[in-house]
């Protein structure tokens, strides 16, 4: 259906940093498939474990034991203040998964609260959750129960204080709302006050999560500990799967036949996870990201003095926002014909989402034709 404004590229193949469309051309890719395969395009590793599964066993149900799903969820819970996982298909999914885990948790407390340019998914609960209304018209009546204050603003906080709702939902870095970082003095402040008032933090991680801000998760970087975390995107390494990750207690709340997947975790998407973040985990993977992180930005930040149409650079660790005041589309379009696959955030943002693999030449090259992109654009 006509459900995406989609560029006239078709991508036949990827390897690493690139990917070729049917005719042969190749891409520098710095979108990852949205902050998917953070590992590259086929990374061996999960290539040489899914074939494997492949040979064995696709799917079975839930109803049964999955060896690869209770191994993922070891390692995720091994590497985060969480107890339990419940596995599902994609990141408005395991958004859903928590919004029902919180009003199943807080019996008394129907109200959840998330932020304005939040971003949290498509379908009906989600896209109720999500505080935009361009993904909110002509789908009403949304679901009941949400309220939305502006991020990254102390003030309003202070109304969680009078009717405390049963959660927050957010994100730790705003993706498809603009790349926008939470402030630490913000989150400290809306910390304290869930703590005292017994709401939820529910983080949305799937778009944040699996290494992309430079840590396995952002939470890590701003030093509290979530109640629930979600996931998706780079879990699979472009396998579908998503996650929901809760504290012992909370999960708890749920109960067999409370909530269900029949795809959730099936021993492929469950390998390909678990492949995924065995090396996520355990190689300098995440570590090395963070250095070309900032080789980008200082690049970026070069650029900068050259082309006073970029504002500004913003982000953490290989998710990465250029301000660029409405020009995010036409720059974007441009940057195809110099073969560069890069994002939007809004119209003012360009979002640059390299693999954590990406290269030092990789980078070299994508700000080589990131110039004479502008340089078209802009001289
Ligand atoms: C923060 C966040 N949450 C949820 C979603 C929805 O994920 P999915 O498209 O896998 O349903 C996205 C997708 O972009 C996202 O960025």
């Amino acid at each position: 259906m006509n459900t995406y404004n989609r560029f006239p590229v078709a991508i036949k193949q990827g390897k690493g940093s690139y990917v070729w469309d049917t005719a042969g051309k190749s891409f520098l890719d710095f979108t990852s498939g949205i902050a998917t395969c953070n590992l590259g395009h086929v990374p061996e590793v999960v290539k040489y474990a899914v074939a494997d599964q492949l040979e064995k066993l696709w799917h079975c149900s839930n109803l049964y034991q999955i060896e690869a799903q209770e191994q993922l969820a070891t390692l995720l819970t091994n590497n985060s203040n969480f107890d339990q996982v419940f596995f599902c298909n994609s990141g408005a999914e395991a958004n859903e998964a928590a919004l029902k885990l919180v009003r199943a948790y807080h019996t008394e407390r129907r109200t959840i609260v998330t932020f304005n340019k939040s971003f949290h998914g498509r379908t009906l609960a989600t896209l109720s959750a999500t505080g935009q209304e361009k993904v909110q018209t002509g789908f009403a009546p949304l679901l009941s129960g949400f309220t939305y204050l502006p991020y990254n603003d102390n003030t309003s906080l202070k109304s969680l204080q009078h009717d405390p709702p049963a959660a927050v939902m957010f994100e730790l870095v705003q993706g498809e709302g603009g790349v926008i970082p939470a402030d630490q003095d913000w989150i400290d402040e809306l910390v304290q006050i869930c703590s005292d008032q017994q709401i939820l933090l529910v983080v949305d991680e799937v778009q944040t999560g699996m290494g992309r801000t430079g840590t396995l998760f952002a939470y890590e970087q701003y030093d509290f500990e979530p109640d629930i975390v979600t996931l998706a995107k780079g879990l699979g390494s472009g396998f579908p799967i998503g996650a929901m990750l809760a504290k012992e207690e909370v999960a708890n709340a749920f109960q067999p036949g409370s909530h269900g997947s029949t795809f959730g975790g099936n021993p492929l998407a469950a390998t390909a996870g678990l492949a995924t973040v065995t090396e996520l985990v355990h190689s300098p993977v995440i570590k090395s990201s963070l250095e070309k992180s900032l080789l980008l930005i200082t690049q970026l930040k070069q650029l900068m003095d050259e082309f006073p149409q970029l504002k500004g650079i913003r982000g953490k660790g290989l998710l990465i926002g250029i301000e660029v005041d409405g020009m995010a589309g036409e720059i974007v379009r441009k940057a195809i014909k110099e073969n560069l696959l890069i994002l939007t955030a809004g119209p003012d943002v360009v979002r640059l989402l390299p693999p954590l693999t990406v290269t030092e030449d990789d980078i070299l090259l994508f700000i080589e034709e990131f110039r004479t992109v502008l340089e078209t654009l802009f001289s």
